[in-house]
């Protein structure tokens, strides 16, 4: 460690952090396009956990690439693999797949997400895999405990990306869930300050999911007009789409999304009315690849207007967790005494 280590935020011990092997109780969420093998070994090395969005690599032997550079920067720590299900029909034969070469490679931890995990859980649980399941519906996140998951992540509507059909926000969800949960809870959505992690924390959750606040980090594979785009959000940024089809989408508030947001309102009510517009390759050809930010859907929430600048993984991390220590300390004075940790 170098002497910058006299300043790192001290380790917080919850379920979730024993179950990743972590340092700090954040789990930085798979993101499509933009998880790949320099962001998850940015967060890992940093102290958090991530997951390798399997669903962003073309086909297996290009995923497999991505485990093996990620295995190289992490310097053979534990790292994640997301895998999302997908409501589109037929979209899904590639995930056993992407689980399969995931396993092969010596991956342990999975963030499962879409629908429920169990056509993937017999694999998992015979390799003796960490399995944290997302889901935005405190039932869904029952139904995963007794699939058998490990934990699970529950998100609010506030979350970038798919929030679900829930709109609840995510601390009426998580007050809710943790009376009816047995397994570690951590909360996600809209999560972009250290003060949130710790009320998470202070409320029983064991950790937090985060996102958006991370679409600026350095390593982060996107082109810098993107990112320039994203710092300069503030908590307005985001809107949400397509809850008509039972598919909400939290995304950056570009030209493309109200674009769709009028054809919308318009009344359009299938996938393919929307056509072009919401294809998954116009956010990573144009805004990730070319910095085009008014192209695409571009999954995001309020959490990104907390980012102030483009830096490393890590910078953001340990001042989250300083605001986070700040903040429990605060909280364990109004307790009247106790030490928080
Ligand atoms: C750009 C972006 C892409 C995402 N892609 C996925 C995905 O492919 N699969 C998934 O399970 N979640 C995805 N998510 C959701 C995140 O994993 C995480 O749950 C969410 O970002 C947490 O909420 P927050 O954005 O408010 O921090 C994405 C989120 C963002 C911001």
């Amino acid at each position: 460690m170098n002497s910058a280590s006299a300043a790192q935020a001290p380790a917080i011990d919850t379920p979730i952090t024993r179950l990743f092997g972590i340092r700090y109780p954040v789990l930085l969420g798979g993101m499509m396009w933009l998880s790949d093998a320099s962001l998850v070994a940015a967060a890992v090395n940093a102290g958090a956990m991530g997951f390798i969005t399997s669903r962003s690599s073309a086909d297996v032997g290009a995923f497999r690439e991505q485990l093996q550079k990620c295995r190289a920067l992490t310097a053979g720590k534990a790292y994640g693999v997301n895998l999302t299900l997908s409501r589109r029909q037929g979209a899904n034969d590639i995930v056993s797949d992407m689980l399969r070469v995931a396993l092969d490679e010596g991956v342990r931890h999975f963030e499962t997400a879409g629908l429920p995990p169990s056509p993937l859980l017999p694999a998992l649980r015979e390799a003796g895999a960490v399995v944290v399941h997302k889901c935005a519906h405190i039932r869904h996140a029952v139904a995963a405990e007794r699939m058998g998951v490990d934990a699970v992540t529950l998100v609010g509507m506030e979350e970038g990306g798919h929030p679900g059909s829930n709109p609840l926000p995510t601390f009426v969800n998580g007050a809710f869930a943790l009376d009816r949960l047995s397994i570690p809870l951590a909360l996600g959505g809209g999560i972009g300050h250290g003060r949130q992690i710790a009320a998470a924390l202070a409320m029983g959750a064991a950790g937090v999911v985060m996102g958006s606040r991370f679409t600026t980090a350095a390593e982060t594979p996107a082109h810098p007009a993107y990112k320039q785009r994203v710092v300069e959000a503030d908590e307005h940024c985001s809107r949400t789409v397509l809850s008509t089809l039972g598919d909400t989408w939290r995304v950056l508030d570009n030209e493309n999304a109200r674009r769709v947001a009028r054809l919308e309102n318009e009344g359009a009510r299938s996938y393919e009315a929307f056509g072009e517009w919401i294809r998954g390759h116009r956010a990573r050809d144009y805004a990730y690849a070319q910095g085009l930010h008014e192209e695409g859907m571009l999954s995001l929430g309020p959490a990104a207007g907390f980012s102030r600048a483009v830096e490393p993984f890590a910078q953001t991390l340990q001042a989250l967790m300083l605001q986070c220590r700040e903040a429990l300390l605060g909280a364990g004075r109004l307790a009247g005494g106790g030490e928080a940790p």
